[in-house]
């Protein structure tokens, strides 16, 4: 029986790895994945802690007191800050600006866009 060499082939299917152009937009995209690997613990965290383990109802001034006297919790907040406006603003800027990866105006205009996040966030 004539078997189908297409169906039958016993060579693994080759990877097929495609490494995006440098530029700015590849590293924008790629630290939108960055900051949400850190936003899994930080802002997850921070929901778990305030929402369930505290309670809304249980935060008060005094709490807030307690918690910014550490730096710790001063750097965990600050990060948990940055990490989603400047996520956010990202996602946003891609949203908005759907072809950016082909665009040659766009790219222009996406520094300052990040600039301006990153002043409001610091
Ligand atoms: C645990 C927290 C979060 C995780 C794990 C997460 C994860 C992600 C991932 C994987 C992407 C796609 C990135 C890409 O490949 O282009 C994304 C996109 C986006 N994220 Fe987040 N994110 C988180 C929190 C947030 C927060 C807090 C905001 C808003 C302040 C936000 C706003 C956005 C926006 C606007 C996009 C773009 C959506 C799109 O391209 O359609 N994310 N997020």
């Amino acid at each position: 029986m004539e078997t189908n060499p297409v169906l039958t082939t016993s060579a693994p299917p080759r990877e097929r790895r495609i490494r995006p152009p440098r530029s700015y937009e590849s590293t924008a995209w790629r630290w939108m994945r960055y900051s949400a690997f850190l936003l899994i613990p930080l802002a997850w965290g921070h929901v778990i802690i305030n929402d369930v383990l505290v309670g809304v109802h249980a935060i008060d001034l005094n709490l807030v007191a307690t918690r910014w006297a550490f730096v710790g919790w001063r750097i965990y907040d600050a990060a948990l800050l940055a990490f989603a406006f400047a996520h956010g603003m990202n996602g946003l800027r891609q949203v908005l600006n759907p072809n950016t990866w082909i665009s040659t105006s766009r790219t222009r205009t996406s520094p300052s866009c990040f600039a301006a996040s990153s002043r409001i966030a610091f």
